[in-house]
């Protein structure tokens, strides 16, 4: 099998009719196909499959140990995503493994594939949720109590799934058999594309972070109040996403984007009651980052103020700086042939890793430069390229 007939196998689970692309969301119903798809692939593979105590799945290749070399990424997409976002990284993770197995290779040091529960963040709001839990990143009641946008919990909708919510939490016993942990992931932007390359190594990842901005004022009709006589909390929120764009073009490199705004009860006629709205915001710096919420939020408050209104704001998630283990990049660079190293302005669970173990990542050139949207895509032949390069790399950590 080839990375790029594996991810055909998975071209139908979780098609989105309505969004286009795919909706895979954590403990919903196309995650689950795809995570029993995955077991029975790595154990076709003679892989030994286990499931952490935060519902991430490893594929052990020989016996689970310390020093492992694990490679692998997340199958849930964010609503309405591309096929490859996740996918691309477990599917050259099993197919780098069939390459090594069939040249005769057995890996000197533990090894595994790994498969993160909830990256994307794309029900319960938290990216990476499954490698905070391992690591100790976010609190487990913090996590247990996320809702999804029906209000189930992420306990509930866990527990559903056949996990045990009681049991998640930091996995010093997981995270200490790591020894380094290297993922591929399609690239999300232009950077390949200019680049002229297949496959580039991954460098740093921008500070990023979501902010929940909650306005409340007072619902009412749309025909019969007075404009001088509204509190509506729709124009503080307006306010907020056209500051957004121009504080963070001031910035020079930042972005900021609302690309998630929720009216209640959301009706034509009616001046709406309350209205949540998700800034996900991203400059290179995390003093930047928090300096730009700062004036987003002062600016908030201003707008809801002047509307007679009210606003809460909180930190749903923020994750640092990061810039990956210089001797892996350096090592990886060698091993192919001078790839060159490319920074992210997305979040990953290698990101959150890095923070406790060597951590790596290596990109798959994305020539459209479209991510998180249908359109996202990788040629197949630079997707079998990735998978051969996954290989070779593996070859070299785990001899
Ligand atoms: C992950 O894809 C992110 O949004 O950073
Ligand atoms: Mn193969
Ligand atoms: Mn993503
Ligand atoms: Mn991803």
């Amino acid at each position: 099998m080839t990375a790029t007939s594996l991810l055909g196998e998975i071209a139908d689970v979780g098609r989105d009719r309505k969004r286009g692309g795919y909706s895979r969301h954590a403990f919903d119903q196309a995650e689950g196909e795809l995570r029993t798809w995955f077991v029975e692939r790595a154990q076709r593979l003679s892989l030994d499959v286990e499931t952490d105590r935060n519902g991430n799945i490893w594929a052990w290749w020989g016996t689970p140990g310390p020093d492992a070399v694990v490679t692998g990424s997340h199958l849930d997409s964010v609503p309405g995503g591309g096929a490859f976002d996740g996918p691309l990284g477990v599917v050259s993770a099993l197919d780098a493994v069939e390459i090594l197995q069939a040249k005769g290779f057995r890996p000197g040091k533990p090894f595994a594939v790994v498969v993160f529960a909830e990256e994307e963040g794309g029900r319960f709001g938290v990216p990476c949720l499954g490698s905070r839990l391992l690591t100790g990143t976010i609190d487990a009641d913090k996590a247990r109590a996320l809702k999804d946008p029906d209000g189930i919990t992420f306990a509930e909708a866990s527990a559903k799934a056949g996990h045990d919510p009681e049991r998640f939490g930091a996995d010093p016993e997981a995270l200490g058999r790591i020894g380094r942990f290297l993922e591929l992931h399609v690239e999300q932007g232009r950077g390949l594309i200019d680049l002229g390359s297949p496959v580039a190594v991954g460098d740093t990842v921008i500070a990023h972070g979501r902010w929940r901005f909650s306005f409340s004022g007072q619902g009412n009709h749309a025909g019969a109040t007075l404009i001088g006589d509204r509190h509506d909390p729709m124009l503080p929120a307006a306010a907020v996403v056209g500051a957004a764009r121009r504080v963070a073009k001031a910035t020079g490199d930042g972005r900021a984007t609302v690309g998630r705004l929720v009216p209640t009860p959301g009706g034509t006629n009616v001046i709406a009651s309350t209205v949540d709205l998700w800034l996900d915001a991203r400059v290179p710096g995390g003093d930047r980052t928090r300096a730009l919420v700062a004036e987003l939020s002062a600016l908030a408050k201003e707008a809801a103020a002047e509307e007679g209104c009210l606003v809460e704001i909180a930190e749903e998630s923020y994750s640092d700086t990061v810039t990956f283990d210089a001797k892996l990049r350096d090592d990886l660079g060698k091993w192919l042939g001078g790839a060159p190293e490319l920074p992210t302005g997305a979040g990953h669970d290698a990101g959150i890793l890095a923070g406790f173990v060597p951590a790596g990542m290596l990109y798959v050139r994305n020539p459209t430069g479209v991510s998180h949207a249908p359109e996202e895509f990788a040629e197949a032949e630079d997707v079998d390229h990735g998978a051969r390069a996954l290989a070779t790399v593996l070859e070299h950590m785990s001899t």
